[in-house]
């Protein structure tokens, strides 16, 4: 839990990690919490039809009482990414001091590369009397590797998240210093990644998994066997240097 400035009249914004895609994978305290709340709140780029992260509760949710209030915004443009964030906390501030609580839901871990981070910046600086309250989720990360049915790290070992938009020399460092790398946002940039490993002396290190949990899961050991329909935005990839 994050600090909560309490208030008597304000909502709670509830930054909530609804998980990897199963949605048993939902923690009961999140499940409780988007029972109760009367507003979801479902971010979602611009060019996306529907939310990964509604997919996954959905089914939980009694939509003739609870209302979705979609929040959308741009890829392609940081500026207006921004300006988005900025526009999303204040309809959210609005619903908040009213004395809605609103949950604001993200797909994993809404700590790990999660839009709740941008929106909960904007509400701790211009509404710092809103309470806020951050409820985990199993991330990804945590999710594939059960997939893969590989430890991430043990004993003194080091672990590396990246987004993969680095290029070959943040690898090449990331694998100088850590015994794990994972890759996130791996499939516009997976064929260059898998490239930097053969250039890097660590073909046949990686494993892929892609929709970890999910019915869609795909986990894939020999990477000159992925195929371009495996690709999916929702993959990413663990290299393990000592396999
Ligand atoms: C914006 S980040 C969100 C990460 C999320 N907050 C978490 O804790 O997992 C999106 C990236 O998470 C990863 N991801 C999310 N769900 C996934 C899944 N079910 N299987 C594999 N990777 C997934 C992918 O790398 C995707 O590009």
């Amino acid at each position: 839990m994050t600090s909560s400035q309490s208030s008597t009249s304000n909502g709670c914004l509830y930054g909530v990690g609804v998980g990897p895609g199963d949605p048993e994978l939902l923690t009961l305290k999140a499940l409780h919490l988007l029972q109760r709340v009367p507003v979801i709140c479902v971010p979602q780029s611009e060019t996306s039809r529907d939310s990964y992260a509604l997919s996954i509760v959905r089914g939980f949710l009694d939509l003739g009482r609870q209302e979705i209030l979609r929040v959308t915004f741009p890829t392609d443009d940081a500026e207006g990414a921004a300006r988005s964030w900025r526009d999303a906390a204040e309809v959210l501030a609005g619903r908040l001091q009213q004395g809605q609580d609103v949950a604001f839901i993200t797909e994993g871990d809404p700590m790990l590369f999660s839009t709740f981070s941008y929106v909960l910046e904007s509400i701790r600086t211009n509404h710092p009397q809103i309470p806020v309250e951050i409820i985990p989720g199993v991330s990804s990360v945590m999710a594939a590797a059960a997939s893969a049915g590989v430890p991430l790290v043990t004993h003194g070992q080091r672990l590396a998240i990246l987004p993969a938009v680095y290029g070959i020399d943040d690898l090449r460092e990331a694998i100088a210093s850590y015994d794990t790398i994972v890759l996130m946002k791996v499939n516009r940039t997976l064929l260059q990644a898998l490239a930097s490993l053969e250039r890097l002396g660590l073909a046949g290190k990686g494993i892929y998994v892609r929709r970890a949990s999910t019915a869609r899961e795909r986990v894939v050991r020999d990477l000159t066997q992925l195929t371009e329909e495996d690709l999916d935005y929702f993959s990413l990839l663990i290299i393990r240097k000592g396999e």
